[in-house]
Parts: C-alpha cells; sequence; structure tokens
C-alpha cells in the first residue's frame, strides 16, 4: 500500500494563461459566493478569479516537491490540467510547453522516489471545448477526452502506473460544473446529467480499452465522491431512502466495476422517461472494459430522513439530515472517522476490487502564530480517520493507496476560499489573492512525517 497525498491541478497550479495555456472551466469561476450548480462564462475583468494563481504550484513544484519528500510521501495524486494540454481541447497537437511542465513535474516526483497517481479530469476542462460542443453530453466532446488520455498514457508509459480517469463522477448530479458539465438548466436537467455521465462512463471504457490493448501494466481507475448515508432513525422509510440516495453514487460504481446498468437505474430512467441513449455497442464497451481500482473520496457521512422536521447538513458538496450523534466542521460537514471504516468495508463488500482513498481531510481556518501553525483540529480528524482505514484493512479491504486531502492548501472547490484550508502545508495567499505565496510546514506536517516513518 501506498501513502501519500493529493492535489488538484486546477486548485493549486495558477499560471491559468501561461505558456500556451488555454481557459478551462474552473478559469471562469470568480471569487464570492460560488454555485456549483450553474455554468460561468468567460472570465472577465470586472472579478477577482481565486484558480489564476492558485498557489503557484507551476512555479512552486520543486520546492514542493522537496517538501514531499521531507515529510516522507510514497505517492503523490494529482491531475494534469487538460487545458494545458490541448488549450482548445481537440488540438491536433498538444502544447509542448505544457507537456514541458508535467514531464519535468513526473520526473522530479519519480527522482524524489514519490509515485505519481494522475487524475486525467479533476474539476477542469477547456472551455474553448464546450463552446464547441456544449459539454459532456455530446459525444463528440467524450471524444476529444479519449484522445487526450491517450496521449497521456503513451507519453507517461513507464513513469505513470495508476491513472483515475474521472474525478468523482456521481458529482455531476448535484453540482455539474465540479465536472466541467454544461448543461442547459432550463430544459430536461435530470436527463442531461444522466446523459453527460452515460458519456463520461463510456470514455472512461475507451480508455480502460486502451490501456488493456497498449499499456497493459498500466492500473486504471476511476472515482466516485463516496459520504455514506445513514438513515436517520430505523423507520423502513428513513432506511429504504438512504438506500437510494447511495445508489446515485453506487450506481456509477455498478456501471464501472460490474460493467452494467443496474436493473434499479434502468428502472428509474424508464419512470422518469429518461433516454440515456445506450446502444448495444455501449453496452459491450462497458461490459468488456471494467476498472482494476475504484478511487474513493471520503470527508464526512450524512443522514437521511422522510421527515419535514429533521435539519439539514452540509456535506462534500451535497449534504443531507443532520446527524445528531456527530460534531461537524466549521463548514458543517459532519466528521464521522467510524465512517470511513463502513464505508471501505461497505464498497469491498459490494466490488470485490481493491480501493483507493484518494482524499480525505479536514478543511479548517489556520491562524499563524509567531510564525507556527498549531493545527491539532487536522492532527485530531487525520488519526483518527487513519486509525480507521488500518482497522479496514485488517477487516479485510485491499487498498492500494490513501492520499491526503491536501499536500498543500489550495483553492476550495465547493467555495473557491484559500482560509478553508487542508493543507500540510501551509501556503501564504488569502482569498482575494493577497500574499508571498510563502510555503510553511504546519504542525500536522510533522506529525504525518512520524506517521509515513512508521510506514517505511
Ligand atoms: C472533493 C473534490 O469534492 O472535495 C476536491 O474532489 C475538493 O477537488 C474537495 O477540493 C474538498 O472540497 P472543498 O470544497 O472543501 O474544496
Amino acid at each position: 500500500m501506498l501513502w501519500g497525498a493529493a492535489l488538484s491541478a486546477a486548485q493549486c497550479e495558477g499560471a491559468y494563461n501561461v505558456d500556451g495555456k488555454g481557459l478551462s472551466n474552473c478559469d471562469n469561476i470568480y471569487a464570492g459566493k460560488r454555485d456549483m450548480s450553474k455554468w460561468y462564462p468567460r472570465a472577465d475583468e470586472n472579478h477577482y478569479y481565486p484558480t489564476h494563481r492558485a498557489v503557484e504550484f507551476y512555479y512552486h513544484y520543486k520546492e514542493d516537491i522537496a517538501l514531499m519528500k521531507e515529510c516522507g510521501l510514497q505517492c503523490l495524486r494529482t491531475s494534469i490540467a487538460w487545458s494545458r494540454v490541448f488549450p482548445n481541447g481537440d488540438d491536433e497537437k498538444p502544447n509542448e510547453k505544457g507537456v514541458a511542465f508535467y514531464d519535468s513535474m513526473i520526473d522530479e516526483l519519480i527522482k524524489n522516489g514519490i509515485e505519481p497517481i494522475i487524475t486525467i479530469s479533476h474539476l477542469e476542462i477547456p472551455y474553448e471545448l464546450t463552446e464547441k460542443y456544449g459539454g459532456w453530453e455530446n459525444p463528440k466532446f467524450a471524444a476529444a477526452y479519449v484522445k487526450y488520455a491517450k496521449f497521456l498514457l503513451d507519453h507517461f508509459q513507464g513513469r505513470v502506473k495508476y491513472w483515475i480517469t474521472f474525478n468523482e463522477i456521481n458529482m455531476i448530479l448535484y453540482f455539474p460544473l465540479s465536472l466541467g458539465a454544461r448543461i442547459d438548466l432550463s430544459n430536461h436537467v435530470e436527463e442531461s446529467k444522466f446523459k453527460a455521465i452515460h458519456q463520461i462512463l463510456l470514455a472512461n471504457a475507451s480508455v480502460v480499452a486502451y490501456a488493456k490493448e497498449n499499456h497493459p501494466t498500466m492500473m486504471i481507475g476511476a472515482m466516485i465522491a463516496y459520504s455514506p448515508i445513514y438513515p436517520y432513525s430505523c423507520q423502513p422509510d428513513d432506511v429504504f431512502k438512504a438506500m437510494t440516495s447511495e445508489r446515485n453514487a453506487l450506481y456509477i460504481g455498478d456501471v464501472m466495476v460490474r460493467g452494467k446498468y443496474p436493473k434499479y437505474m434502468e428502472r428509474l430512467f424508464k419512470e422518469k422517461k429518461i433516454d440515456i441513449g445506450i446502444t448495444d455497442d455501449d453496452k459491450q464497451l462497458l461490459s468488456e472494459n471494467c476498472i482494476d481500482f475504484l478511487a474513493t473520496s471520503y470527508y464526512c457521512t450524512n443522514a437521511a430522513s422522510v421527515s419535514n422536521e429533521t435539519e439539514r447538513s452540509s456535506g462534500n458538496l451535497f449534504g443531507g439530515t443532520r446527524n445528531p450523534y456527530l460534531k461537524t466542521s466549521e463548514w458543517g460537514w459532519q466528521i464521522d472517522p467510524l465512517g470511513l471504516r463502513y464505508a471501505l468495508n461497505f464498497l469491498y463488500d459490494r466490488y470485490q476490487i481493491p480501493l483507493m482513498i484518494v482524499e480525505n481531510g479536514l478543511g479548517a481556518k489556520d491562524e499563524v502564530v509567531d510564525g507556527e501553525i498549531h493545527d491539532d483540529y487536522h492532527i485530531d480528524y487525520i488519526s483518527q480517520h487513519l486509525k480507521e482505514l488500518e482497522e479496514a484493512q485488517e477487516d479485510g479491504v485491499e487498498i492500494l493507496a490513501y492520499t491526503l486531502w491536501s499536500f498543500l492548501d489550495q483553492v476550495s472547490a465547493s467555495s473557491g476560499e484559500m482560509k478553508k484550508r487542508y493543507g500540510l502545508v501551509y501556503c501564504d495567499v488569502d482569498d482575494e489573492g493577497n500574499g508571498s505565496f510563502k510555503r510553511m510546514k504546519k504542525k500536522s506536517f510533522k506529525w504525518y512525517q512520524e506517521f509515513l516513518s512508521s510506514k517505511k
């Protein structure tokens, strides 16, 4: 098993228009209260855009990787920005300078003994491609993704073994923008979301097929966001609601691991008169090309209730019913370490393939006091979750990697804030982009370093 930490290109790199990079969907999301369910038009002069500089990993990556080595990371999960490699999404030739950046970054990781785990699409898609094709619902859009993914697999052959095709696919159902799904919110929204996911699932299967044929030693996985949903009470209606709510994530795992849409989705599509346009060729592609491992994020759990009397909770993009037994983070996410053991056992029982926990962490406000950050809250969160992860391993769950979210502080996906800090390393930049961008090791860095030294 590999122990490490995670980042995502759009949230950490910055340099949004440097060295030939094209504009991405994330580059258009301005600071302030954001709405990830809508689509943002092209960036203009009137706003501040947090991803434009983010934490400037693009310029600091060597220093940051040196810190990763010092901390003892065995792996880094990060992503490649599609718009840096193919600025318009479907350019004939890749952008050489963009590729050179990832060559250098990946070589630097390898040189420092850190295994790269690469997400091909994490929150970020080329804006020009959406102008051309509209978004994921259009098969031409997915074809451009597959071309991009094949290029990466060929180019990084021999250097990158572990690939994650997509970040948190189920998020489209709640927040289309989190996968760059440009969905016409005025019309057939639900059908559009399921169609977009269908194209993503086909693209995922095409990448698996390509790897099997051309790069058989690569391991191809894909990711869902899994926040278990507990029944608020033992009333059967609550139990049933919890089960059906979970299927929004699990049906995607079912298709990718078992190779076909489960019957309960066929029924749902029929009842809601949703036509995702699935063909016999699609069915064959899906059934012949299942993923090698399932990646998931785990931050919190939620509850489900049929009653209108219960309180609402927030969560990793989607919320639910407030669970009175759990404490929450400053952003209202319900902290549940035992839920991680539950989630791992549940997913492994269901799928029986290796798992990766590619995100797990706490977003919190840090304070710098005399040049130090005593983030005991991060340490408490991480240590309690790691204890449960190790219990799950004892239970027999096969885990390929754990990558803590996150190595560096980076731009929050749901709020765009810098003050929602997850990192082991503090980055000196605030919500308006002021700061020196200097890195500082937090107390949690030292804690994780000690933890990792016991894993050598
Ligand atoms: C996951 C995303 O949903 O949660 C990450 O994959 C994101 O990109 C993480 O940063 C934490 O969410 P947030 O909104 O607190 O940044």
